[in-house]
């Protein structure tokens, strides 16, 4: 496993020695004309050292910078092949091993793992098919369901370009803006937005992804970790206090579990919907910021995830590691959320960027079956594809993935793919239009699923942050918003900043909605 392959040998057998390899007697010293003279050229110990440490850094994660991570497996524990010809998810039993990274998202690398932010939970998993990664945070909506808002949200949680400060009047300025929002910002400011550690926190794809069988059918999945000792969170003034006082606190709680043989775990369910289904679910199946009421699609339990290794080496095995939702594995797809096409593209994008071209190689990330390609060359090219032909070649041909999954030389299975090439209807247009419809589940959280307690958390979590605001159009939209969801919930912010009390926002009414997308028909067989 990762950490066993890249771990160096013991310290104690080995001599100090050039990156060469060659021994070196005195690694104190540079070497120098004389007593007191100038510094030798031909020192190549000191000129290497000099020249590695002033390499020595990276480009941190444009987003999720600040992590911690470790190693452990992924084991199936019931008999899925009811939704999926997925050879490793058909293997009731099976285990994979995996590695995890969790993370906060808008903070430098060296920020408090405490912050109010959603989390990051990364899971590579190794299969004989390939690695199949859960990029996923720990909320199961998010913030943009169109990708072009991405990078603009972004820059509103990061600083300021001319005070290099973070700024409320920018994040709020923003929100306001994109009420679709909203539902994500309701258990951001719950005391969910600031979980008690890395590992005491649930984990949610989020996007809808599809399952397919051989013979093309497939259902939409969405995925849940559910921790096994609870979500666990702290409030607002116990991780304000953390922040100063230990900001690696969930880095460090999550090494110390793993060390005493805590191990985190985490019971893996899916949630299915039928393409039938789908076309009668209230809201669009590929949008982001909806979830799926437990009680129409029940969560099914699916298998274990035990982290039980800490890294050797943390730069090798989990700044190195390279996590994206393409590197999917067969009969597991993406669904059309134009989110996560989008995030298809930017991981491996970032990846190149941060770790080089061939990042797949690199131990954490090299799959455990071999891989055969006609990628060649390049920077860091440790894996060589030994003599074969770097192009489809007649001679010494590869094989690809036969209509029955069976491997066939040289055939290609166009006919399963041709069954899901359909884009039709209105994602795009129903996706774009706020409606009332982006109201009732935040609504339902703040009347219903919360108790009085939870309710006035939040109302101080968003007036501890929300207080900060110096524009009063900034404050009065946004105010908006949440009297949108419930003008009692909105004057009550008001109120603990200070402010008047504002209407909600104008919108078109649920029935409107349903009506416009009834009359474009069919948009999630996709
Ligand atoms: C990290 C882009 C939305 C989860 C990243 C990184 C980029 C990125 C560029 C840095 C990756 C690296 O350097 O290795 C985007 C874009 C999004 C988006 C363009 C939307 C258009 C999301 C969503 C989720 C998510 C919706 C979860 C459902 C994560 C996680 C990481 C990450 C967990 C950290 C991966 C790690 O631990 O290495 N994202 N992201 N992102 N993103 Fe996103």
């Amino acid at each position: 496993m990762p950490s066993k392959q890249v771990a160096a040998l013991e310290p104690e057998s080995q001599h100090y020695t050039t990156s060469n390899g060659a021994p070196v007697s005195e690694p104190y010293s540079a070497q120098r004309v004389g007593v007191f003279g100038p510094l030798l050229l031909q020192d190549f110990h000191h000129i290497d050292l000099l020249a590695h440490f002033d390499r020595e850094r990276i480009p941190e994660r444009v987003v999720h910078a600040k992590g911690a991570g470790a190693h452990g497996y992924f084991e199936v524990t019931e008999d899925l092949s009811d939704l999926t010809d997925n050879p490793f998810l058909k293997s009731k039993g099976k285990k994979a091993r995996a590695t995890a990274r969790f993370s906060t998202v808008g903070g430098e690398s060296g920020s408090a793992d405490t912050a109010r932010d959603p989390r990051g939970f990364s899971i590579k998993l190794r299969t004989e098919e390939g690695n199949w990664d859960w990029v996923f945070n720990n909320t199961p909506v998010f913030f943009v369901r169109d990708p072009a808002k991405f990078p603009h949200f972004i820059h509103t949680q990061k600083r300021d370009p001319q005070t290099h400060l973070k700024d409320a009047d920018m994040f709020w300025d923003y929100l306001g803006q994109n009420p679709e929002s909203i539902h994500q910002i309701m258990i951001l400011f719950s005391d969910r937005g600031t979980p008690d550690g890395y590992h005491n926190q649930h984990g949610y794809s989020g996007h809808t992804f599809k399952w397919f069988k051989k013979d093309g059918s497939f259902v939409y999945t969405q995925v849940h970790c559910r921790a096994e000792g609870g979500f666990k969170t702290l409030n607002n003034a116990q991780a304000g206090k953390l922040a100063g006082e230990n900001p690696d606190y969930g880095i460090q709680s999550l090494f110390e579990a793993i060390e005493s043989g805590h191990f985190p775990t985490w019971n893996v369910f899916v949630q299915t919907m039928t393409p039938a289904q789908a076309e009668q679910f209230r809201y669009n199946v590929l949008d982001l910021t909806k979830v799926w009421p437990h009680k129409e699609f029940p969560l099914r339990p699916i298998g274990k995830l035990v982290l039980d290794e800490n890294p050797q080496n943390y730069f090798a095995e989990i700044e190195q590691a390279a996590f994206s939702p393409s590197h999917l594995v067969p009969y597991i797809e993406p669904s059309a959320d134009p989110v996560l096409q989008s995030r298809l593209f930017s991981y491996p994008d970032t990846h190149r960027h941060r770790l080089g071209v061939n990042y797949q190689q690199l131990p954490v990330n090299a799959p455990i079956v071999p891989v055969a390609n006609f990628q060649r060359d390049g920077a860091s090219t440790f894996v060589s594809q030994g003599a074969r032909p770097n192009y489809q070649s007649s001679i010494v041909p590869l094989k690809y993935l036969g209509p029955e999954g069976t491997l066939e030389g040289g055939v290609r299975d166009f006919e399963r793919e041709a069954k899901h090439e359909t884009f039709v209807g209105a994602a795009i247009r129903d996706l774009s239009e706020i409606t009332e419809l982006d109201f009732e589940q935040p609504r339902a959280l703040w009347s219903k699923v919360w108790n009085d307690a939870q309710r006035e958390a939040y109302v101080q979590n968003v007036a501890a942050h929300f207080g900060n605001v110096k524009s009063h159009v900034v404050r009065d939209r946004q105010l908006s918003v949440w009297a949108a969801v419930d003008q009692g919930l909105s004057d009550r912010i008001a109120k603990a900043v200070g402010a008047a009390s504002v209407k909600p926002l104008k919108v078109k009414s649920a029935s409107e909605a349903l009506k416009f997308r009834a009359n474009v028909g069919v948009y999630a067989s996709v």
